[in-house]
């Protein structure tokens, strides 16, 4: 793409406390962005159980100007192909999710494709003949992505070639995956109850920056955390029900202490997750039934061990955020510099008790809701960010909070729950892949 942005430019809008407000404020910025970190990085397409059928398919973006569909096969394979007919280039499918019976029939000139993409039939081929055209040459097909890759189920996919595998990718915050599978009495989870599907008027960075920001739930939440002690109070003894679902709530008035105990672990590529031995979630009623299941399963001690790897978000820089104790995942998708939308999808575990996808979906309602309790508050400071960083004030904004130390460990970096770990992790991700040397 065009850009007149230098490599000494963009190096030095980010420095190890500070950060240019060009980066959520500058469209040409957003394209290198789109071009060199979604570009290159796996990118979260959907999960394998949203297509549980031969012919289903999802379709979702990996950049904003990549549509992709995720689609299974007769032989039972997931495939990620471009969402691009061969001939002229039309979308092959426009809906977000559907079924194709035996082949994607392109709807400008009607050419069909196997699942798998492969060209099957072109109406009229006779006026190809003796024209150089070849129906086999796979240019002709529709296209796979450069690499995909599925964990446990959660599909990923690249527009690098060289990227390394997703496994070595995904590194040590692998263990996250793992465990919200584990918390599965057959280690294995599907996506159920719908989706909350919300536009946001701001750059993307902001959501991924707020998760394992610990400094603003006491302030940005204090509110609602006081209504729901309110109305915790004003609860006679018999409403269990009442109680337990409006609790959900009190941990985002957690203390400063409690989150700097939970701790932030950073790792290559940008990933990192807050928690671990603790988290704002540890403190949940396991519910008998489930407890049971999980034992019967995996034993007594495995099954502690399972439980108390407590961590709060996990991202997967730069376009998944999940919660393993409560089983919801975010999904991230830029649109323009101060656009982008945000997908929660809930999943069921298999062999637990119906209870614990009511408890994931009422939390989703609660929290992650646009009409929720919590969402909303989190927005509207975003709102406020992108306004106010339009000033001409100042150029900067600050992430200094314990800077100079972190511990560096083997695969990881560790450090307190309150500090901007997360933010020295994610932007030397984000300077790795703007200088287009991340896999070199
Ligand atoms: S653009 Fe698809 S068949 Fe012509
Ligand atoms: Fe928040």
């Amino acid at each position: 793409m065009r850009t007149t942005i230098s490599h000494e430019e963009l190096d030095s809008l980010v420095e190890p406390t500070r950060l240019h407000k060009r980066l959520y404020t500058d469209p040409d910025i957003f394209e290198l962005e789109m071009e060199r970190i979604w570009g290159q990085a796996w990118i979260f397409i959907g999960h394998e159980s949203q297509v549980p059928k031969v012919g289903d398919y999802f379709a979702t973006n990996i950049t904003h100007k990549a549509p992709v569909i995720m689609v299974r096969d007769k032989e039972g394979k997931v495939h990620v192909l471009h969402n691009r007919c061969a001939h002229k280039g039309a979308k092959l499918v426009e809906n977000r999710q559907g079924n194709v019976r035996g082949a994607f029939r392109c709807p400008y000139h009607g050419w069909s494709y196997k699942h798998d993409g492969t060209l099957i039939k072109i109406p009229n081929e006779a006026g190809y003949e003796g024209t150089g055209f070849d129906i086999n040459d796979t240019c002709n097909n529709m296209q796979p992505v450069a690499q995909m890759g599925s964990y446990r189920g959660f599909v990923f996919a690249t527009l690098s070639a060289d990227a390394p595998d997703l496994k070595t990718w995904l590194g040590g915050a692998i263990d996250c995956l793992d465990n919200l599978c584990d918390r599965s009495p057959e280690g294995e989870v599907e996506v159920a109850g719908g989706v909350l599907r919300y536009e946001h008027e701001c750059n993307w960075k902001f959501i991924l920056e707020n998760l394992n920001d610990t400094m603003h739930p006491m302030v940005v939440h204090q509110s609602v955390v006081q209504a729901a002690k309110d109305y915790i109070d004003s609860l006679p003894a018999s409403a269990t029900r009442e109680r337990s679902e409006a609790e959900i709530i009190l941990p985002f008035g957690s203390s400063y202490e409690n989150f700097e105990e939970s701790g932030i672990t950073g790792f290559p590529y940008g990933h990192h997750y807050d928690g671990g031995k603790t988290s704002i979630h540890a403190k949940y009623t396991v519910m008998p039934a489930y407890h049971e299941a999980m034992v019967k399963a995996y034993g007594e001690e495995r099954t502690r061990d399972i439980y108390s790897f407590n961590t709060h978000n996990t991202l997967y820089y730069p376009s998944l955020t999940i919660k393993t104790a409560v089983q919801n995942i975010r999904v991230v998708r830029p649109i323009a510099v101060d656009r982008f939308v945000v997908e929660t999808w809930s999943f069921r575990l298999k062999g637990a008790p119906e209870e614990m996808l009511q408890r994931t979906l009422l939390y989703s309602r609660l929290i992650n809701s646009s009409a929720g309790m919590v969402g909303p508050d989190d927005l509207e400071v975003y709102r406020r960010t992108q306004e106010g960083l339009e000033s001409t004030a100042s150029d900067w904004v600050e992430f200094h909070r314990q800077y100079g130390k972190d511990e560096q460990q083997a695969d990881r970096v560790v450090g307190g729950g309150t500090g901007d770990l997360d933010m020295r992790t994610q932007y030397k991700a984000w300077k790795a892949y703007m200088s287009g040397e991340v896999f070199a």
